[in-house]
């Protein structure tokens, strides 16, 4: 296809982002041009709640980076939540082992990998980026980073984590397909798609009332993965990326193949093309099938990003995939457009 059809689909399909935000704004009676700022947006459903918390301070006029660091402190301190922080599933060999990155808009960035016994992984990640004058601090290092720093050691394997491991061990069979809602999901009966199936990483994108960017990522990745795996979620460019002048981008879902692409930076340089957050994350999405068209058929990737205009979309191999959005014209659960 020609670069300049390419642009047009872009924008056509831009459109169609914004119309879905106008439909949502109507109530309101905000113009849909306006920059609805401040906004954030995070994966999943389950990031309505960790908006909660990250609105409090961006309504507060605070900045993008505390703001992103507090929302998803939520889900890693909820046991529930068994793909993100406490209560995360552990490896293949019973270790709950966590990664997250954050990023300002400055290009200051931190992250921890395979990071054992500390509930907020986000929060070291930002002392990584604060404190030291690296990006990237990984297992008994991070560790020791963190208990120096007043972080507290604590066993993060929750008793129904524990006994979804020991399940898994009776067959251990190592199946790394994650996500995969398209066989789970049937829009007539489950119109917002919810459950344990259906949950992956918390990637959080917001801009604040000045208009800068923050994001950040926090997983406690792939099930019963082997012990040291380290995914998407943590890599700069990969789970997340933030250029200010541009947007921002974030991911969940199977890590191997969003780091192959290089996803979330490969969304914001889309944006810096022309496409709008939508159609950048469908191309990304598109770079997945290209590469490897029958996997991407069993793994769920999905994409969500935010523009420096306050527009924002996804978009994710599978059905199921959703979104949340907090801001002053909107908090809503947004499911996803998807490729199957
Ligand atoms: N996206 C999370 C992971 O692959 O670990």
């Amino acid at each position: 296809m020609s670069t300049r059809r390419k642009f047009l689909q872009a924008s056509v399909l831009g459109s169609a982002a914004i119309l879905t935000d106008e439909k949502v704004l109507a109530g309101t009676g905000k113009r849909k041009n306006t920059i609805d700022q401040p906004v954030v947006v995070s994966t999943w459903d389950f990031g309505k709640t960790a908006n909660i918390a990250a609105w409090e301070i961006l309504n507060k006029k605070g900045r993008a980076v505390d703001a992103v660091e507090a929302g998803v402190r939520v889900p890693e301190a909820d046991p529930d939540n068994q793909t993100i922080g406490y209560g995360g599933m552990p490896d293949r060999d019973g270790y709950v082992t966590l990664d997250a990155c954050i990023m300002d808009e400055f290009y200051n960035c931190g992250s921890v990998m395979a990071l054992q016994h500390i509930v907020h992984p986000i929060s070291v990640a930002r002392l990584v980026m604060e404190k030291t004058p690296h990006i990237v601090l990984a297992g008994d290092g991070a560790l020791q980073f963190a208990l120096a720093n007043g972080f507290k050691k604590e066993n993060l394997l929750t008793p129904e984590s524990e006994k979804a491991w020991k399940e898994w061990l009776k067959e251990a069979k190592y199946e790394p397909e994650i996500n995969i809602e398209n066989r789970l999901y049937d829009k007539d009966k489950d119109p917002m798609p919810g459950g344990p199936d259906n949950h992956d990483t918390i990637g959080m994108l917001a801009m604040d009332a000045k208009g800068n960017l923050g994001g950040a990522c926090t997983t406690s990745g792939m099930a019963f993965k082997m012990h040291g795996r380290v995914g998407d979620s943590p890599i700069i460019g990969a789970g997340l990326y933030v250029d200010n002048e541009i947007g921002a981008a974030t991911s969940s879902g199977v890590g191997e193949e969003v780091i192959r692409i290089v996803g979330s930076h490969l969304v914001v340089e889309l944006m810096r093309q022309g496409y709008k957050p939508e159609a950048a994350c469908k191309e990304a999405v598109q770079r997945i099938i290209k590469r490897s068209p029958e996997k991407s058929k069993k793994i769920q990737v999905g994409f969500v990003a935010l523009n420096k205009k306050g527009e924002y979309g996804a978009y994710a191999l599978q059905k199921g995939f959703s979104y949340s959005v907090r801001s002053n014209a909107v908090e809503k659960v947004f499911r996803s457009k998807s490729i199957y």
